[in-house]
């Protein structure tokens, strides 16, 4: 039954996990294990996520789970081996550093696998089995669920949140390069009342902020944005900045209303007074969404600020927009 395929593919995954995290140490897994020592991992970071690696054969995994009873079918539906053309089936993961994905009960779902030089697909991950679920699952949240920290700290990046843990930031998960669903939201809300988004700095991460706040606040979700300068990506920051560092851009990540309130003002050269009329309507569009008062109050105090107008004013032009909504 369906119950015994799942459970089966699950055992496949563990196997498969282990023999990936035993190459990382044996002779032919030495580019993969210097790779990730190169990248700033200890000991106890690849022993806390798995890490592992995928020799450079065809068939290194069909052969070691083989000896456990698995034939390359199996492997096809794990997602862990693929067919050609010709109905060739060998290795999906070929020397790649390997990126065990675990689900919030402990269980081996699917993987990623990154290339060791600038060679593409950077990353390879493990399709939509009866097991994994991109747009469901998010990486890291089994180590994250545990942490006393109330804010789960959203990256980009298998590295971004690996790197995170290991300067003890361990509330980072990161959604894996696909943009964040509403089911991620509802499972971060099960677990956290509060997110700080850590994208990367870059046009792709701003983008992606923007369209996960909405999702995160649907989910009751109170939302953070941390600003990444001077690197591109949290890891980079890490490495350049250290800890203490990524704390202060914690510390100093603003509400989701004051973010976006930025994001507007930069559309705008508040020298000009027509872009500042235009700036304030687009601000008081923005905000005369907020579902409450005290929001929009607060809100457009500090839009009016911002552009050197009465709180007053902006009131009344928040006003104006929230009843032309209803
Ligand atoms: P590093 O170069 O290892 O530091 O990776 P990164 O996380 O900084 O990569 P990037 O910012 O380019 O991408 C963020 C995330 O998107 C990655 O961690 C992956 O999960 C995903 N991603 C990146 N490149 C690819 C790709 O080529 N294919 C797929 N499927 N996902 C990718
Ligand atoms: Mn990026
Ligand atoms: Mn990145
Ligand atoms: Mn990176
Ligand atoms: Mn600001």
């Amino acid at each position: 039954g369906a119950k015994e395929r799942r459970e089966k593919l699950l055992t496949i995954n563990k196997q498969a996990a282990r023999a990936f995290h035993r190459w990382l140490y044996a002779p032919e897994g030495a580019q993969g294990l210097a790779y990730l020592q190169k990248r700033g991992l200890s000991k106890g970071t690849l022993t806390r996520f798995g890490l592992g690696f995928a020799p450079n054969r065809w068939d290194a995994l069909i052969q070691e789970l083989s000896k456990e009873g698995y034939d390359k079918r199996d492997l096809l539906d794990a997602g862990l081996a693929v067919s050609n053309k010709d109905g060739r089936i060998y290795d999906r993961f070929r020397n790649r550093v390997m990126f065990p994905i675990i689900d919030t009960g402990g269980n081996v779902i699917g993987f990623g696998g990154r290339v060791m030089d600038d060679s593409t697909p950077k990353y390879l991950n493990s399709p939509d089995t009866p097991v994994y679920n991109k747009s469901r699952n998010v990486f890291a949240l089994n180590i994250a669920k545990k942490s006393k920290a109330g804010q789960v700290i959203l990256t980009e990046g298998y590295m971004d949140t690996i790197s995170l843990h290991q300067a003890g930031f361990d509330s980072a998960v990161a959604s894996l390069g696909t943009s964040l669903t509403p089911d991620h939201a509802q499972l971060l809300s099960r677990y956290f009342p509060q997110a700080i988004l850590a994208y990367d700095g870059d046009g792709p991460g701003v983008a992606a902020a923007q369209r996960a706040i909405p999702l995160l606040e649907k989910a009751g979700l109170k939302v953070r944005v941390l600003r990444m300068r001077g690197a591109k990506d949290p890891d980079e920051f890490i490495k350049s900045y250290g800890r203490e560092a990524f704390q202060r851009l914690l510390d100093q990540s603003e509400n989701q209303v004051d973010y976006r309130l930025d994001q507007i003002k930069k559309k705008y050269n508040l020298e000009d007074d027509a872009q500042k009329v235009a700036f304030l309507q687009e601000a008081a569009q923005m905000l005369s969404t907020l579902p409450s008062a005290v929001e929009r109050e607060i809100y457009g105090g500090h839009a009016a600020q911002t552009a050197g107008v009465s709180p007053e004013t902006m009131a009344l032009e928040v006003k104006k927009a929230f009843q032309q909504r209803l």
